[in-house]
């Protein structure tokens, strides 16, 4: 096992109701800005809930963070910030309204271009309080320093990462994942399943812990997958939330090698066709498994046998087996797993290694050892 640092300090409240524990997470006496997207909480009874909790305390708000957020949207919200002298962010949505939020934290503070904390990695020196409440299971990114934010005038989804940005408190009501439409609920399953890929997939140094968590969470989502779309089954969202949650809380990537390639590929082909986060990711990873099979060779055979219980005497059989379980999985969840089926044209081959390599990604995957020559590859695999 590699040495870490774990720390993640975000409180979470968990559980039936939770946003009624709302008032008393947020701090007394702080100008709080409420931020939200295109409406959904109003349609769920969410606002209303949120808004009960917010009495007493004073408050504005900022609404239309897309899905995939805009920079243009966050710098209108940071102007707000500014003029209000707003000293708490408190984010109600899913990934892309915590996302937005964070960078609207750090952005506030921040002393010349804030595009720079995106494009160059410029240092987040600090940032305004953030707290949330997720409206829908998937990204993480409610308990975690991660951030992704789109630029569409300039086609770059780009990320950062910061500890100024980790969330203080998340409330988790699985209640609110209720009005999640099918294409979301499928979105979330997927998007965690391959979170915790990316941190299990790579080569084996003895993280025994990690591991076994990893293919708990795994084995969990396959179990959970189909059971997503029943209507106001309260366990199945819980455990979905819960799970998604602990797959990009940095638990179980703490001492391992970690491959983000896949995402990587992924958020180019969002920059580029606006597909949705996670059907990139359904569309990237099996075709990257296969790439990688050397590479990955003994966590595939691991992946097979503790994952699929796929019997494994014949090694190679085991793995094709596994890429072909896994792609099966997604295409379950109701996931297109090739770039055709989104009317995506072989242009796409040419043009997601020369976005890689205009964003500086030269090197990808667990050594580092893969270039957007390989990118290509796997892209031409998965049109
Ligand atoms: O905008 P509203 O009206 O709220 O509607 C949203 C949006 O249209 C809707 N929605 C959310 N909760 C709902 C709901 N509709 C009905 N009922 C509810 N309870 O769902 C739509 C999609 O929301 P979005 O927040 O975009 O989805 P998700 O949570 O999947 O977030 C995706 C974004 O997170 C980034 C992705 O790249 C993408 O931009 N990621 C962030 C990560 C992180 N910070 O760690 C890691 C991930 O890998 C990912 O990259
Ligand atoms: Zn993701």
């Amino acid at each position: 096992m590699q040495n870490f640092i774990f720390h993640n300090p975000t409180k979470v409240a968990f559980g039936k109701d939770s946003i009624q524990q709302l008032g008393s997470l947020l701090p007394a006496n702080s100008k709080i800005l409420l931020l939200y997207g295109g409406g959904s909480i109003k349609n769920n009874g969410v606002y209303q809930q949120v808004t009960d909790q917010l009495k007493g305390h004073q408050w504005s708000e900022f609404a239309g963070i897309e899905a995939n957020p805009e920079f243009t949207t966050l710098m209108k919200a940071v102007e707000i910030v500014k003029q209000q002298n707003i000293d708490y962010l408190l984010a109600v949505g899913g990934g892309s309204v915590v996302d937005g939020s964070k960078f609207i934290a750090a952005a506030a503070n921040f002393e010349g271009d804030p595009w720079d904390i995106l494009a160059k990695g410029a240092t987040v020196e600090s940032a305004i309080p953030i707290g949330c409440v997720l409206t829908l299971p998937a990204t993480g990114s409610e308990t975690n320093t991660a951030s992704v934010i789109n630029r569409s005038e300039m086609g770059k989804k780009l990320s950062f990462m910061s500890e100024q940005v980790r969330p203080q408190f998340a409330v988790l009501d699985p209640q609110v994942t209720y009005s999640l439409p099918d294409r979301q609920l499928a979105n979330g399953v997927v998007d965690a399943f391959v979170h915790v890929m990316e941190q299990y997939l790579t080569y084996p140094v003895n993280a025994t812990v990690q591991d076994r968590f990893a293919e708990g969470l795994l084995q969990n989502l396959i179990e959970l997958g189909p059971k997503v779309f029943e209507p106001e089954n309260y366990e199945v969202r819980a455990n979905l939330m819960w799970n998604a949650t602990q797959a990009l809380n940095g638990l179980i990537g703490a001492g391992v090698p970690q491959d983000w390639a896949t995402h990587q590929i992924g958020h180019e082909l969002t920059a580029l066709y606006g597909l949705d986060h996670a059907v990139t990711l359904a569309i990237v990873l099996p075709q990257l498994m296969r790439h990688q099979r050397s590479a990955k060779r003994d966590k595939l055979i691991q992946f097979a046998q503790r994952v699929w219980h796929l019997d494994t005497s014949d090694e190679d059989k085991a793995i094709d087996q596994a890429i072909e379980k896994t792609e099966a999985f997604f295409q379950q969840m109701g996931m297109k797993t090739y770039l055709h089926e989104h009317n995506v044209d072989d242009s796409v081959i040419r043009l997601v290694p020369r976005k890689l390599m205009e964003n500086g990604v030269m090197k990808l995957g667990e050594r580092g050892d893969m270039t957007p020559k390989d990118a290509e590859l796997i892209i031409k695999a998965a049109l």
